[in-house]
């Protein structure tokens, strides 16, 4: 494989591997580890189109590393600001022969369209309401090291559905290594096909939080509702907001997750955020640069077998 554009093509074998990879990764950096130097004398280009702090933060620090020429293209003070499109800026950076482009872009399907313009390698940090696909693979590697497996688990995933590529990437994810997810959130915040994607929906949090293993907060993504219903922050909170009382419909030992950013007491109450008995969302964030690492480096072994 030369391209990390989704999880959908994606082998539950390959997950397997990239996650084992990404495991030991975490492991050495805990322990003060150098690691290998897998990405000695390549080119790393992150193009953020859209802001972001994890993502672009974690890429950075995945490939220095593991040893790359890391540049962070600043899109806002690029020629796209006169006009150059998202393919005509490729070609240009391409033919300074990156080795990985990792690209984040507003619209759907902008990336993979990248990807068959260039020669390098390219991961997809986002794509509109398409895909995520390292946000699913940090998730599922903070869900297996925490409950010890990544299948026959049940996952809620809560809120802005319609909106996010990471619910799509996770929904994806999670059902390759079948376990049972479950989508909570108003009938608004729904993508129109929700019966098709073959899991249980539902708007009571108390339903939909029953005996799960994972809860799983999304942020309101109001920059990408296009007029849509927003509900009140304050109603929304009442509804859909996780907090004690709301996450005691799942099981004791449930961990609460979110991707970030978050916005506390909107999708969720600040102080259980915080609570480390509960909230693995800094974990998250740690285990966001080492699938990073284990995405990157898996890539380029590809790329020098093929
Ligand atoms: N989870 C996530 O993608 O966060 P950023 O937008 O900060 O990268």
């Amino acid at each position: 494989r030369r391209h990390l554009l989704g999880i959908e093509p994606l082998h539950p074998s390959e997950i397997v591997t990239l996650l084992d990879l990404a495991d030991d990764y975490a492991e050495a950096t805990r322990r003060g580890e150098r690691h290998g130097q897998a990405l000695r004398g390549l080119t790393q280009i992150n193009m953020f189109f859209e802001n972001s702090t994890r993502t672009q933060a974690s890429f950075e620090i995945a490939g220095k590393r593991l040893g790359a020429e890391v540049m962070n293209m600043a899109m806002q003070a690029s020629s796209v600001k006169k006009g150059e499109t998202l393919i005509d800026t490729a070609l240009t950076l391409n033919a300074m022969r990156p080795d990985l482009l990792v690209v984040r872009h507003p619209h759907s399907g902008a990336v993979n369209l990248l990807a068959e313009k260039v020669n390098c390698a390219v991961l997809n940090a986002g794509d509109g309401r398409h895909e995520h696909p390292t946000q699913a693979l940090l998730d599922a590697l903070t869900i297996r090291r925490a409950k010890g497996r990544l299948h026959r688990l049940t996952v809620a995933i809560c809120g802005d559905i319609a909106h996010s590529r990471v619910a799509r990437s996770n929904l994806i994810l999670l059902g390759k290594m079948e376990n049972r997810v479950r989508l909570v959130g108003p009938p608004t915040l729904m993508p129109a096909q929700v019966a098709e994607l073959g899991v249980e929906v539902t708007d009571d949090m108390a339903e939909g939080l029953r005996d799960a293993d994972v809860v799983m907060m999304l942020r309101l993504q109001k920059e990408r509702m296009d007029g849509a219903f927003i509900p009140s922050e304050r109603e929304y909170y009442h509804r859909f907001g996780l907090d004690a009382a709301k996450l005691a419909h799942a099981k004791p030992d449930a961990i609460v997750m979110h991707p970030g950013p978050m916005n506390r007491g909107v999708e969720i109450d600040g102080t259980l955020a915080d609570d480390i008995n509960r909230s693995v969302i800094q974990e998250q964030v740690e285990m966001g640069v080492a699938v990073r690492m284990a995405a990157m480096d898996l890539l380029v072994r590809n790329l020098r077998a093929a």
